[in-house]
């Protein structure tokens, strides 16, 4: 198992629930640590650029319209296998088909309003992290949390 790190956005949907908290402190539970973060109001532009490979889909209009409807919490997220784990912790995108105790089934609206983004692959990770993050706003730490 090797260190990674990962791309994370709470979407307009979970700012506007005020649950900001609720959702890093999943991360932080389950061994990911927050080591970026930023909130960004996205232009059109950069939804379209960051959403691109799904720019062949119907929904990607609506997506992209749903992503700059509000602010977002772009975060960058290191540990453990940190892609697939976030992937865990976040739950099917479809949050009727989440699993319990995901964020997705526990905060989600519907298919649209799902709460969070999660990079699907670490080749994507890297892509998505560098897209919001140079490497000078990245702050690593490694030191054992005592509680
Ligand atoms: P995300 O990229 O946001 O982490 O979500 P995901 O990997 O679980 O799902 P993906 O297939 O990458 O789709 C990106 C986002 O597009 C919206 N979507 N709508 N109406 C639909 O059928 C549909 N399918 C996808 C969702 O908001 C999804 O998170
Ligand atoms: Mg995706």
């Amino acid at each position: 198992m090797a260190t990674e790190r990962t791309l994370s956005i709470i979407k307009p949907d979970g700012v506007e629930k005020g649950i900001i908290g609720k959702i890093i402190s999943r991360f932080e539970t389950n061994g990911l640590k927050p080591i970026a973060i930023r909130l960004a109001h996205l232009s059109r532009r950069e939804a379209e650029g960051f959403y691109a490979v799904h720019k062949a889909r119907p929904f990607f209009n609506d997506l992209v319209t749903f992503m700059t409807s509000g602010p977002v919490v772009l975060m960058v997220l290191e540990g453990e296998s940190a892609v697939a784990r976030n992937r865990e912790i976040m739950g099917a995108t479809d949050p009727g088909k989440a699993a319990e105790g995901t964020i997705r089934k526990d905060f989600a609206t519907d298919i649209e309003k799902n709460t969070v983004h999660g990079s699907d692959s670490p080749e994507n990770a890297k892509i998505e992290v560098s897209y919001y993050f140079p490497e000078v706003q990245v702050h690593p730490y490694d030191w054992k949390r005592k509680t």
